[in-house]
C-alpha cells in the first residue's frame, strides 16, 4: 500500500516531495484554490467547525477520519488508488497491451479534454450550492452539505493534479482556468448546462445529489476503465467519496417522501400543502427536470466521439471486465430514433452507442433509488407512486433534443406540449411552494417540518449530535 504524506502541505500519496518541479507549481495553485473556495465555497460558514470526513489514506481503514474542522482548513490533497500490477488496457484497439504511464501523444487533446470536462464540474457544483446552507433544514444535512462541498473541492484538486503533472504548461493554463469561469456566469459559464443551474432550495439539491452526482459516478467508472493510468487510478479514489454525495440525495428524497406521506395521513382530507409539505406531484416534477438534465450529461445517443474514445482506450464502459468482446468491433445496439416525425427502432454500431450503453446503466441505478422511495409510499399505504420519465422526455443534447415527448416517451404535438408542461415540470406555483419551505433550523436534534429525520446520524453518532457548531 502506498503511504501518504501528511505533514505536506499538500497532503498525497504520489511522492510530491520527489518532484519538485510539480511540487512547485501545485503549491502555486493552491492559494489560488483557497482564494476561489473564500469566494465561491459555501456563504456564511467559513469559520464555523464542522464534523468532516477527511481522507487520510487510500486504504479502506484510512481514508474516512472524522473531526471538527473549519472548511478553508480542510486537508485537500492528492490521493490516487493503488496500483493495479501490470495493468493492461482493458477494451479497444489497444485491448490487452500495457496501459500508458504517460499521455500517449496522439491522446493527448483529447484526454486533456476529458480531464477539463470532469474537473470543470466539480467546483461548478460548489457554486451552485454555496447559499444552500443558509436555509439548511437541520444540523445533519447542513453538515452533509459541507462534506459533499469539501470533496467536490478535493475532486478539483485531483483533476488539476492530473493536468499539472502529465499536460505541461497547457495544463497548468487549464488548472487555472477551472479557478476562473463560474456556475451560470453569461461570460465565463461553466462548461456542461446542469452545472449552469442554480441550486437554491434543498428539493434541488437532493435531485442533483441524486440524479447529476450518479451521472458523475458513471463518468468517473468509465474513466477508471481508462488506459491512462493516472486518470485510472485517480477516479477510482473519487468514487469511494462520490459514493456519500449520492446516498445523500437518494436518502434525502426518500425522506421528503416519507415525510409527505406521513403528513398527507395526518390530514384530514390528505392535504399535504395545508399541512406544510411537499406534494408528491411537485417532487415528481422536480425529479423529471433533474433526470433529464442528468441523462443529457451521458452526450448524444449515437456518437462518434464515444466511438474513438473507445477505441482509442480512453474512456470504457461500466465495468468493461464483465464483458465478453472488449473490441466491440461487430455488434450492435437497438435504439429508438426519430425519423419524419415517428419514433422507430434502429440497429447502430455498438462503438457508436457507447454514451447509450453508459446512460443504460445509470437509468437502471436510478430505478433501483426509486424503487426505494416507492417502497416508503407503499409502506405508508399511499396508492402513488414516483417514476423515472422516459429518457425521450425534455432533453436537450442528443437525438431527441428539443422534440415535444412526454414523460411517457410519446411524441405529441408541440402546442399539447405547452399545454401540459406544467403537469411535468417545476412550474412557478412549485418553485414558490418550495422555496416558503426553505427555512433554516439550527437548533441540534431540530428538523424542518416537510423532512423525515434520518434513519441514523454521522458514523454511528446520534441524529442530535452538533454536526456543525454555529457559535
Ligand atoms: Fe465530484
Ligand atoms: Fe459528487
Amino acid at each position: 500500500m502506498s503511504t501518504v504524506d501528511l505533514s505536506a502541505k499538500i497532503p498525497n500519496n504520489v511522492d510530491l516531495g520527489q518532484d519538485k518541479r510539480l511540487l512547485r507549481a501545485l503549491e502555486q495553485w493552491q492559494p489560488n484554490y483557497l482564494g476561489w473556495w473564500r469566494e465561491m465555497g459555501p456563504d456564511g460558514f467559513q469559520e464555523k467547525d464542522v464534523w468532516l470526513r477527511t481522507a487520510v489514506g487510500v486504504d479502506a481503514l484510512g481514508w474516512a477520519q472524522f473531526d471538527y474542522v473549519r472548511m478553508p482548513d480542510y486537508r485537500w490533497g492528492i490521493f490516487l488508488a493503488d496500483p493495479v500490477k501490470e495493468r493492461t488496457i482493458g477494451f479497444g484497439d489497444g485491448y490487452g497491451q500495457p496501459a500508458w504511464g504517460v499521455v500517449p501523444g496522439e491522446h493527448r487533446n483529447t484526454l486533456r479534454r476529458l480531464i477539463v470536462t470532469q474537473g470543470d464540474t466539480e467546483p461548478a457544483s460548489v457554486e451552485q450550492q454555496r447559499r444552500l446552507g443558509t436555509s439548511a433544514p437541520s444540523l445533519y444535512d447542513l453538515r452533509n452539505l459541507f462534506q459533499v462541498n469539501v470533496e467536490e473541492g478535493r475532486h478539483l484538486w485531483a483533476m488539476v493534479y492530473l493536468l499539472h503533472s502529465y499536460f505541461g504548461r497547457d495544463g497548468r493554463e487549464e488548472a487555472e482556468e477551472l479557478l476562473q469561469r463560474r456556475s451560470g456566469s453569461p461570460d465565463k459559464p461553466r462548461i456542461l448546462g446542469a452545472f449552469n443551474q442554480p441550486i437554491d432550495n434543498w428539493l434541488d439539491f437532493f435531485m442533483f445529489t441524486m440524479f447529476t452526482d450518479r451521472d458523475g459516478k458513471y463518468q468517473l467508472l468509465a474513466l477508471a476503465e481508462s488506459g491512462f493510468d493516472p486518470l485510472s487510478r485517480t477516479t477510482r479514489f473519487m468514487l469511494t467519496e462520490e459514493a456519500h454525495h449520492m446516498f445523500v440525495g437518494e436518502t434525502g428524497v426518500e425522506r421528503i417522501v416519507q415525510r409527505t406521506a406521513e403528513l398527507t395521513k395526518l390530514d384530514p382530507n390528505g392535504d399535504v400543502r395545508r399541512q406544510g409539505g411537499i406534494p408528491l406531484e411537485v417532487i415528481q416534477r422536480h425529479l423529471n427536470l433533474w433526470f433529464a438534465l442528468s441523462l443529457d450529461l451521458f452526450g448524444g445517443e449515437v456518437s462518434s466521439n464515444a466511438a474513438s474514445f473507445f477505441a482509442a482506450g480512453l474512456k470504457g464502459r461500466y465495468r468493461e471486465e464483465s464483458y465478453e468482446d472488449h473490441l466491440a468491433l461487430d455488434q450492435h445496439y437497438r435504439m429508438s430514433v426519430v425519423r419524419d416525425g415517428r419514433v422507430e427502432e434502429e440497429e447502430v454500431p455498438l462503438r457508436t452507442a457507447m454514451n447509450e450503453v453508459l446512460r443504460d446503466g445509470y437509468v437502471e441505478d436510478c430505478q433501483r433509488g426509486v424503487d426505494r422511495w416507492n417502497r416508503r409510499l407503499e409502506e405508508a399505504g399511499l396508492s402513488e407512486r414516483l417514476r423515472l420519465p422516459s429518457k425521450r422526455f425534455h432533453r436537450r443534447i442528443g437525438m431527441y433534443a428539443d422534440l415535444p415527448f412526454d414523460p411517457d416517451g410519446r411524441l405529441v404535438e408541440r402546442g399539447e406540449w405547452e399545454r401540459r408542461k406544467g403537469e411535468w415540470l417545476p412550474g412557478e406555483d412549485d418553485r414558490a411552494l418550495v422555496a416558503s419551505l426553505q427555512k433554516p433550523v439550527r437548533e441540534p436534534g431540530r428538523i424542518a417540518n416537510w423532512l423525515a429525520r434520518p434513519a441514523r446520524g454521522i458514523k454511528g453518532l446520534p441524529f442530535e449530535y452538533e454536526y456543525v457548531r454555529l457559535d
